[in-house]
């Protein structure tokens, strides 16, 4: 299976792309995670994205594009992948679709996660991440164990603010690509809202 995951911050990506991962037995690949990897790595890609990240935009395509397309060449993307936070741009959808035609790989879809403005940044501002596992919580909607609740860490650009301008740009650039998809017929939508596992079931339907 070859699948993209698109949908405003806090939609549920990163919660979804955990669970179906599994079920598909493909790679994870979230651009924001390898962005942050590099950041806390302090490498160069890290230096140049850490203040566009932490500000709420995007990080420049060029580095990105060049990441996405190197991840997607590893031997474990043979049999497939889960792409999570990329494309993001038309610039970016275009580079995707250039790299995976020269590959002669086919998309299988696209899911677009839809959960309405007004949800979001109640999403954002509660999250928490274990380092030791990586999973994602909520402190009302995904409670964590009470045991590991101290050792979670929030994310730098979870603030009110940031989330508002990662929302602005996530409307501005990347719902286009949205119709980019839609006019390949690759496109699936699926409601975001509702229980974490409701919003599984949905996308697996959809993918069947
Ligand atoms: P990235 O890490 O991709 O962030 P994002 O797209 O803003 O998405 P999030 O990770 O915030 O949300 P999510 O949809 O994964 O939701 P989650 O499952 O965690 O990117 C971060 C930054 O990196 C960008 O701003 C940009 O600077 C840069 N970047 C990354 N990719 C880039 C690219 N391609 N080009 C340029 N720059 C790029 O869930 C959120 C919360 O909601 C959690 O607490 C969760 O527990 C809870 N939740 C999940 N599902 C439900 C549910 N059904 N009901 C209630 N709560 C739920």
């Amino acid at each position: 299976m070859r699948i993209i995951l698109v949908g405003p911050p806090g939609a549920g990506k990163g919660t979804q792309a955990a669970r179906l991962v599994d079920s598909y037995n493909i790679p994870h690949i979230s651009t924001g995670d390898m962005l942050r990897a590099a950041v806390a790595a302090k490498t160069e890609l890290g230096k140049q994205a850490d203040e566009c990240m932490s500000r709420g935009d995007l990080v420049p395509d060029g580095l990105v594009i060049a990441m996405t397309v190197e991840r997607l060449g590893q031997p474990d993307c043979a049999r497939g992948f889960m792409l999570d936070g990329f494309p993001r741009t038309r610039a970016q959808a275009f580079a995707l679709t250039d790299a995976l035609e020269k590959a002669a790989i086919v998309l299988d879809a696209v899911v677009l996660i839809e959960v309405p403005d007004d949800q979001i940044v109640g999403r954002i501002v509660g999250r928490r991440s274990d380092p030791e596992t990586g999973k994602i919580y909520h402190l009302s909607f995904q409670p964590p164990p009470p045991e590991i609740v101290d050792r979670l860490v929030q994310r730098k650009d979870d603030t009110e603010d940031a989330c508002r301008a990662r929302l602005a740009k996530y409307h501005a650039e990347t719902a286009p690509i949205v119709d980019y998809y839609a006019e390949q017929g690759r496109l699936k939508r699926v409601d975001g809202v509702g229980s974490a596992d409701e919003v599984e079931l949905r996308i697996k339907a959809a993918l069947a």
